[in-house]
């Protein structure tokens, strides 16, 4: 059944309770708890110091359960490799990766090496998982470009869950023929920073419980955390600092700037350095996506400090008239979170502490990128992300606690996730053009396994600094067309094509497509 929100509504105010077999509107009415309107409070700094994640060296990864001391309070978090954030993997292009992932977990997991290039049975697809107890063994050859890619759990309807309670990490891949020439900062001076919201403000506790407005909107927090910490603060030195930042939030997308509006260089996006430093005071970065940027301090006074927020920011979208589900009122005006995307957020504050010794210069030509041209693209490939009435199984994640019936999902061509349903089959070595077209009124970061893809063009706006270069996830505005390009030469076998708002992934805004 297709229905659109205008639709839903006259539906929830009237014959839903009968299509719902009564489930659906009362769950609706419990999720909108009114007394959370204006409670969200946005947490400020916490005045603790950065942590680096520890940097992996070999051998088993383990899944479990782990207790973080946050604040001098005790939290209960999931790890991987028995730290959160998860150690870092370092490793050179060209090297070969194995690691025992061992599930100390009560319950399945698995992990993706989101970004990476790797053999269809090694890519953590919701198949293939190490039971509670059990263990999977990943093995491949490191074949992508110098760059920061990630890795977290891919279970079935339990990616958001995971990856919010603390599992996930970085995997760095180094290529010292590519980028020593350049200068870069690197050591202390090459920083990551992985960025998470949570909902840690009141409760001082990771609580992953989406509502069901939680899951149309994605589980939106009210705290930054940089690696595993609380909107933390690093001293510096009033010099070049590379930063390697990820957006490894399940749903907030990110306006990432200075408070005092100092510009900062994009170098690098998804696939590692682009052609060119950008010159920005701020990039929007949805889950999913990594930007790499070069920050000078020096215009800072010595022993001043400067915060980085998200900014406040309204995403670019459609006008409601041209869109199907008439912008903000419908759906998303009857299943009003509380937390909203495009508020200001702390991040961390860098206060200047040190005298440099460093002269880096800013490379303007970084490193060519190949350009896919989409005349060699051989198919156009449509994909409609949208929200629809379907039924839903009772129980499930995340949809916890409700009993079933019908509700709004999010699908990709009429379509929510099936485990065994081949979406779409594509020729090895095929250059494809696919069109995300958004339907809808929320943001979409769309992301796509087994390969690396190029930003063609954007139907609103035109391409940001981090459209960039070589992608992996794209930000698809609401009412927004983005149209990519891909070339599936590397592997053979299933992958998969999603949102990476996890919230929304884990409700079926996935499908399966095979390389053959
Ligand atoms: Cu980072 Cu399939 O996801
Ligand atoms: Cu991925
Ligand atoms: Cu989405």
């Amino acid at each position: 059944m297709n229905t659109n929100r205008r639709t839903f509504l006259q539906l929830a105010s009237g014959s839903a309770l009968a299509l719902a077999g009564g489930n659906f509107l009362q769950s609706c009415m419990n999720s909108m708890n009114m007394g959370d309107m204006s409670d969200v409070v946005i947490a400020g700094e916490t005045g603790l110091p950065l942590r680096l994640p520890p940097v992996w060296n070999g051998g088993t990864i383990n899944a479990g359960s782990l207790n973080l001391d946050v604040q001098g309070k005790t939290i209960q978090a999931w790890a991987m490799g028995g730290s959160v954030l998860a150690p870092t993997i370092r490793l050179r292009k060209g090297a070969a990766f194995s690691a025992q992932l061992q599930n100390q977990l009560s319950t399945e997991t698995n992990i993706h090496w989101h970004g990476l290039t790797v053999p269809s049975t090694m890519d953590g697809h919701p198949k293939d998982v190490a039971k509670a107890g059990g263990s999977f063994a990943y093995n491949f050859p490191v074949l992508d470009r110098a760059g920061t890619y990630w890795y977290h759990p891919h279970p079935h309807k339990n990616t958001a869950r995971q990856t919010y309670m603390g599992m996930a990490g970085l995997f760095i891949v180094e290529d010292p023929a590519a980028e020593t020439a350049l200068g870069l900062p690197s050591g202390e001076f090459d920083v990551p920073l992985v960025l998470q919201d949570k909902r840690f403000g009141q409760v001082k506790r990771f609580v992953y419980a989406p509502s069901m407005a939680d899951v149309m909107t994605g589980y939106l927090g009210d705290t930054m955390f940089v690696n595993g910490v609380p909107v933390p603060y690093l001293d510096v030195e009033n010099g070049v600092y590379r930063f390697r930042i990820l957006n490894g939030a399940t749903a907030r997308v990110m306006k990432l700037g200075f408070e005092n509006g100092m510009a900062f260089h994009v170098i690098g996006t998804d696939g590692g350095l682009i052609d060119a430093a950008e010159r920005v005071t701020s990039v929007i970065l949805s889950p999913g996506e990594r930007v790499e940027i070069l920050v000078d301090f020096s215009s800072v006074a010595m022993n001043g400090s400067v915060l980085f927020k998200t900014l406040d920011f309204t995403l670019p979208a459609a006008p409601a008239s041209s869109t199907p589900h008439g912008g903000m009122n419908g759906m998303s005006g009857m299943m009003m979170s509380a937390y909203k995307q495009g508020v200001a957020m702390p991040i961390m504050r860098f206060n200047i502490k040190r005298q440099t010794s460093r002269q880096v210069a800013i490379p303007t030509t970084l490193t060519p990128i190949e350009r896919l041209s989409a005349g060699a693209a051989t198919k156009t490939r449509t994909f409609a992300l949208n929200m629809e009435m379907m039924s839903f199984e009772g129980g499930s994640s995340p949809h916890g606690g409700m009993s079933g019936g019908e509700m709004m999902r999010h699908t990709i061509n009429g379509k929510l996730f099936a485990m065994e349903r081949v979406d779409e089959k594509i020729a090895f070595g095929a250059t494809e053009i696919w069109e995300f077209q958004n339907k809808g009124d929320e943001p979409h970061p769309m992301h796509v396994h087994g390969t690396q893809f190029q930003v063609l063009s954007r139907s609103i706006g035109t391409l940001t600094a981090v459209d960039k270069g070589w992608k992996d996830t794209v930000l698809v505005n609401p009412g927004e067309t983005v149209r990519v390009i891909l070339r599936f030469d590397k592997y053979r076998g299933l992958y998969l094509v999603h949102c990476h708002n996890l919230e929304h992934e884990d409700d079926g805004m996935m499908l399966n497509f095979e390389v053959a």
